[in-house]
């Protein structure tokens, strides 16, 4: 299997703190060429403190981590402490990072690597707003062709939002920047609520990371004990969904996961329905599908494949 080349653009929060510690124990198929950063969950001076400090829980100081967008294209900046706590990380208690933030800002990052890159090369992974990606596009064009595919955790299918009953959070914070990235053409894969909601993170689960008794495992427990308690609380899930390590996920192991082609549009004018991602699932219109979107995967699966890769750190 061919290794992906993979910009993970994220806002950590725990589930995306996951979902780099899976990019980072899964070597064999994924080349982390960077990560990038981007205001969502929590403002954009943590989300990039954040991902340093899980970098270095994973005893990785080498990975270049950068800044980038502090607000959406157009809108206010939405956060969700509320979720995640103030750090976005709540739950944990990592120190201050001490490995470097990278200088160059992130859309500029992404814009050199994929300049570089040989045509349908790159995969970029935003399990955030989609900002960062979007002013990259926006910037270059010309980098549209060197992108394999643009792997996402974000909208809402057959399910209801979770930021207000149209839009998923990704989606609601930036769609501007959403609509930017799915109408730019690239191979466009998205995780919705519909698939992640599958994703639960049971009791059980939870004590199989705990029992791995190591440093990663314990943050991550402690991380997902306090992330999980929103969702199950709102929905009476019997745990909390992992969104964002899905996307890593279907990297190593698409079979994990299905879905359809499909053709999707994302609100952008209309308050009452902003950031709503639809897909035309029985192809009432007849249009041109334009992204693969998934609505379940083998959980079992996922969380054995999960667990196994974290242990390995
Ligand atoms: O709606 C879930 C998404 O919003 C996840 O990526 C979570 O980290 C937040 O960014
Ligand atoms: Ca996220």
């Amino acid at each position: 299997m061919q290794k992906s080349n993979v910009i993970l653009d994220c806002d950590p929060g725990q589930d995306d703190a996951v979902a780099i510690l899976l990019a980072l124990a899964s070597p064999e198929e994924i080349n982390l060429l960077g990560i990038t950063t981007v205001a969502g969950n929590v403002p954009l001076e943590l989300t990039q403190s954040n991902a340093r400090r899980i970098c270095e829980l994973a005893g990785r100081r080498d990975v270049r981590v950068f800044a980038g967008a502090s607000r959406p294209l157009m809108r206010d900046l939405v956060t969700a402490e509320w979720i995640h706590g103030k750090t976005g990380l709540d739950g944990s208690d990592l120190p201050e990072p001490t490995m470097p933030l990278q200088e160059e800002h992130a859309v500029n990052f992404i814009v050199q690597t994929c300049l570089e890159a040989e045509d349908n090369s790159i995969t970029i992974c935003p399990i955030g707003p989609m900002t960062n990606v979007a002013l990259a596009m926006m910037q270059a064009p010309q980098i549209i062709p060197k992108i394999k595919q643009v792997v996402c955790m974000g909208g809402a299918i057959k399910e209801f939002g979770n930021t207000t009953p149209a839009a998923e959070f990704n989606i609601y914070v930036d769609p501007q920047a959403a609509k930017v990235v799915l109408n730019s053409g690239v191979d466009f894969v998205m995780m919705p609520l519909d698939v992640t909601h599958k994703a639960l993170v049971t009791p059980e689960r939870l004590q199989r990371f705990k029992d791995l008794n190591s440093p990663v495992g314990d943050v991550c427990g402690g991380m997902l004990d306090y992330f999980n308690r929103f969702d199950m609380s709102r929905y009476g899930f019997d745990g909390g969904p992992l969104h964002d390590p899905c996307v890593i996920a279907y990297l190593i192991d698409s079979d994990i996961f299905k879905g359809r082609e499909v053709h999707l549009d994302i609100e952008t004018s209309s308050e009452l329905t902003m950031g709503q991602t639809l897909a035309d699932w029985w192809n009432i219109m007849e249009r041109e599908p334009n992204a693969f979107v998934c609505d379940d995967l083998d959980h079992e699966r996922f969380f054995q494949l999960l667990t196994e890769r974290l242990g390995r750190l």
